[in-house]
């Protein structure tokens, strides 16, 4: 790879590790952060990571306004014997650049942002959690930050990269959730921003969220913005069911995230010749199928829990539940393959996760 010229100011200051133990997403961040800024005449320019710190940005920085913001997800896991190691992260990197372009932010250099992740997560290691299941999680994301009011592409930007460890998604092990499908509200159409990963699309999600969780249901399945048939994906997840022995899972049509672990789990089936299609799939079918008692297993796919069974679907006022509301066994046996790929304990035939290159004895 192309020697990067990333500048490096260490943090003089260490910040205290939390217990691996009790871990909360989201909330406590490593000693530094990637940075590089963007305007029109230089392009991209300063890559530089440097101590973690709040931004300075004035308030008519145009991503308060309009919105234009992309992110990414994807973790840093370390290996029973003590290498550190990410997982795809060049889907991460294309992806980003796929949203970029969809949001009319110009794009990154794509060895460049790769080198920024392996020496971010290199300087920051210690700070990867030992503990089984645990993992360090990688939010690369970019603002528009010009300061000015009008609605048009800005032309400054930020490309930052945090970092932020989380505890083990199944402390209890997996655990099979309730999903409520989505019938009011859509979150994207077709021609909309649906395939990018954009701020815009999860606030736009909270409202029908906030409504099935009062209900006790854990998140939305969406439908189709259109004909409101076609089942799309859920909350922050791709979603694949096991029907008659073939796996299914709605198709990429613009309007969905092209999810790093649903493309694991394709490739996955495809390699253990199960049969496997990404097509449309309508709810009605699925609920025909469960009448029939066709539908074996139901699952999520997405980076914060690899695989979550979906023990039950409510569908207006009708419950599916299925598996009994237990893990299947195609559910487990992904899950085991790809954490276990993950963390070092299954050879990785695929060549899917890259190393952290140690740090030098100084
Ligand atoms: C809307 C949405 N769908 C699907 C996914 C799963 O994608 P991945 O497997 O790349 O994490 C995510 C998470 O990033 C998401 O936010």
């Amino acid at each position: 790879m192309a020697n990067q010229n990333i500048q490096v100011e260490v943090s003089p200051v260490r910040k205290n590790k939390p217990n691996s133990n009790e871990l909360v997403f989201g909330t406590e961040f490593t000693d530094h952060m990637f940075m590089m800024d963007y305007n029109a005449e230089q392009g991209w320019y300063d890559a530089r990571i440097v101590p973690y710190q709040d931004l300075k940005i004035s308030p008519a920085s145009m991503v308060f306004h309009y919105g234009q913001s992309v992110f990414e997800g994807l973790k840093a896991f370390r290996t029973e014997d003590g290498r550190v190691q990410l997982f795809r992260p060049d889907r991460n990197v294309k992806r980003l650049n796929l949203s970029n372009n969809r949001l009319v932010i110009p794009p990154i250099d794509e060895d460049l942002a790769l080198e920024a992740l392996k020496r971010l997560v290199e300087i920051d290691k210690e700070w990867v959690p030992h503990l089984e299941g645990t993992s360090l999680y990688i939010r690369p994301f970019v603002i528009s930050t010009e300061p000015f009011l009008g609605v048009a592409p800005s032309q400054h930007y930020k490309f930052i990269i945090i970092m932020s460890p989380v505890g083990s998604y199944y402390k209890e092990g997996i655990k099979p959730v309730k999903i409520a499908v989505e019938n009011e509200f859509v979150r994207a159409v077709k021609g909309g921003t649906g395939e990018a990963k954009t701020g815009g699309n999860y606030a736009s999600s909270l409202k029908a969220q906030e409504i099935v969780e009062k209900e006790g249901y854990s998140q939305v399945l969406w439908l189709d913005g259109i004909e409101r048939k076609y089942i799309e994906e859920v909350g922050s997840m791709n979603v694949f069911f096991k029907i008659n022995g073939e796996v299914v899972t709605p198709m990429l049509s613009g309007s969905i995230l092209s999810g790093v672990t649903r493309d694991s789990v394709i490739h996955l089936l495809k390699h253990w010749n199960i049969p496997a299609s990404e097509r449309k799939i309508s709810i009605e079918e699925l609920y025909q199928a469960h009448q029939e008692g066709a539908l074996e297993e139901a699952f999520g796919t997405g980076t914060a829990a690899v695989i979550s069974p979906i023990g039950e679907l409510y569908w207006e006022g009708k419950h599916i539940y299925i598996n009994d509301g237990k893990t299947g066994e195609l559910s487990k046996r992904v899950y085991d393959t790809i954490t276990g790929i993950q963390y070092g304990r299954v050879e990785d035939e695929f060549k899917w996760t890259v190393n952290v290159e140690k740090e030098k004895v100084k």
